[in-house]
């Protein structure tokens, strides 16, 4: 094992994309910003210097950091803002990991400007459990705003509504690609050789929906995902959800030329190549080496589904499944002790007249509190939060019925967090609803451990029946995974990382509207089994605002 050292500068520089120029907060310069490379096993000190207007933290996405907490970098949680002026030197431990990861701001919205890739490749003198790739190639797929979108949460939260500026387009490594105006040019291409194979690394860091990727005439062999290695999948498409990392061998067998890489993310009303005119949202071009006569490029339409096709999506997330290997094994938990149900809804705010939207897990809507939980739950603080998460929604109804009740449909802003002993094993139903009649995919996230997902469907989830189809031979190991639209998702993990943990929606609006919990897992009674020491250098305290919002 070795350890790394990297420093990361945060300042603002301005960025043209799409004949617009603005000025965002990267790292070192650039967006998508440094690769963090290195073994499993390995440890990374990262030092964050922020020379930007506002305070925040950085988050290792995916990134177990067993016992340690105090590494974690979600604002609220784990630590209060890296204020501007100010440094902090997180420890990053690679413990458990092999794959692509990423790291993000994990303040405001900060994020859609400040995150890169984390390469973690097997330990030293072993090997991929697959042939060793010929070249790997990193593609960061992200979102381009025409405004600040510390500006867009403003418009969200205080003015009362939703806000005119969603975001203009997608990106491949920060370049909205041919089919737009004004940025032809700047088109990203990846080269290749003819008769390789590479080791593609996708990360979904947009902001908001579901992406569907595709690359002309090329096959996808899907090999991993969220940082652990699966049975390959061979696929004309992918779809991936924001968060979330994929690891694909593609071949490069097709004659010399060029093919389109295309991503299906939203709705864009921006100008698209004539012809292709519905929601492509970005392109980039895979190149190859040497000569070719250059027609324009093919395009890989009759692949790529239309981005609304949910169908599509699932079929493809439930094909995902464990090597389940004496090398790599799996390890299911089979004796449950916490069950929960977990309801996640979009709400009307009833609380509070600024605020128009709520969003909720078991009608419960996230406070963020004052002081990390964290650091009140170490020195025993009280009065930040409870520990009365329910493990059920108030009431079971029909969840999926176009016109529900506010009865049923009301949540109530709170800081309620979830207790587990330490090593505990927890199984969690989350069920799609249709408050609102806005049902959509939503990707929860837990911070601190990994999950096996044993069971997805359609529907409303039925306790006598669907436990009966779980996967407990080689469920998918994932930390990000998605409750399908009108449909549901089952998860197991043990509670081995004593600590605090954030489990959220990573879709940024549902994020900011609630969409959040805590586990607070509990000490194991010996050193090796409780949460380390706080590092005396964590930032404190002080306000630290972006419009008005903590
Ligand atoms: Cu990718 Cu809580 O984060
Ligand atoms: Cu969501």
């Amino acid at each position: 094992a070795e350890v790394h050292h990297y420093d990361f500068v945060l300042k603002e520089k301005n960025f043209t994309r799409l004949c617009s120029t603005k000025s965002m907060l990267v790292v070192n310069e650039s967006i998508p910003g440094p690769v963090i490379r290195v073994h499993k096993g390995d440890t990374v000190y990262v030092n964050v210097h922020n020379q930007g207007n506002y305070g925040l933290t950085i988050h290792w996405h995916g990134v177990r950091q067993p016992r340690n907490p105090w590494s974690d970098g979600t604002s609220h949680i784990t630590q209060c803002m890296i204020e501007p002026r100010t440094n902090l030197t997180y420890e990053v431990i690679f413990s458990d990991e092999e794959g692509t990861l990423w790291w993000h701001a994990h303040s405001n919205w900060t994020r859609q400007s400040v995150h890169g890739a984390i390469v973690v490749y097997p330990p030293r003198e072993t090997t991929f459990p697959f042939p060793e790739p010929d070249g790997e190639e990193i593609l960061v797929l992200g979102d381009w705003f025409e405004v600040d979108v510390n500006y867009v949460i403003h418009e969200e939260l205080k003015v009362g509504g939703f806000s005119t500026h969603e975001p203009n387009c997608s990106t491949f490594n920060s370049q909205p690609g041919d089919f737009h105006d004004c940025s032809k040019e700047t088109t990203y291409r990846w080269l290749v050789d003819y008769g390789k194979t590479y080791l593609l690394r996708l990360v979904d860091v947009h902001m908001d929906e579901l992406t569907f990727f595709a690359i002309a005439g090329h096959n996808l062999t899907v090999v991993g995902t969220d940082g652990a290695y699966i049975k390959p999948i061979v696929t004309s498409y992918i779809m991936m959800a924001p968060g979330q990392t994929m690891d694909i061998l593609v071949t490069t067998n097709q004659s010399l030329g060029e093919y389109y890489m295309a991503t299906r993310n939203c709705y864009s009303t921006t100008t698209v190549h004539p012809g292709y005119y519905t929601q492509i949202n970005a392109t980039a071009i895979l190149q190859y080496r040497g000569n070719y006569s250059s027609s324009s490029p093919s395009f890989p339409s009759s692949t790529l589904p239309y981005y609304t096709n949910y169908k599509a999506g699932i079929d493809f997330m439930s094909k995902f499944r464990s090597l389940a290997s004496e090398k790599y094994p799996v390890d299911v938990p089979k004796n449950i002790s916490t069950r929960m149900f977990v309801t996640v809804a979009l709400n009307e705010n009833v609380e509070d007249l600024y605020l128009y939207m709520a969003a909720s897990l078991n009608n419960v809507s996230w406070l963020d509190p004052t002081l990390s939980v964290l650091d009140a739950y170490y020195w025993n603080i009280s009065g930040f939060y409870t520990t009365d998460f329910p493990d059920e929604p108030p009431t079971y109804y029909n969840f999926l019925e176009e016109y529900l009740g506010l009865n049923v449909t009301q949540s109530f802003m709170a800081t309620k967090v979830k207790l587990l002993d330490y090593n505990e094993e927890v199984e969690i139903v989350f069920q799609s609803t249709n408050v609102l009649n806005s049902s959509q995919n939503h990707p929860m996230h837990l911070h601190g451990h990994s999950f096996y997902v044993v069971g997805l469907g359609e529907g409303n989830f039925n306790p006598n029946e669907d436990p009966k189809g779980y996967n407990l031979i080689d469920p998918p190991y994932q930390n990000t995974a998605i409750v399908p639209k009108l449909g549901w998702f089952a998860l197991r993990f043990r509670a081995s990382n004593p600590g605090v943990w954030f489990m959220h929606c990573h879709i940024e609006h549902h994020y900011t509207y609630g969409m959040n919990t805590v586990f607070l897992v509990k000490n194991g009674g010996t050193v090796e089994t409780s949460m380390r020491e706080r590092p005396s250098n964590m930032p404190s305290c002080r306000s630290s605002s972006i419009h008005g919002i903590q």
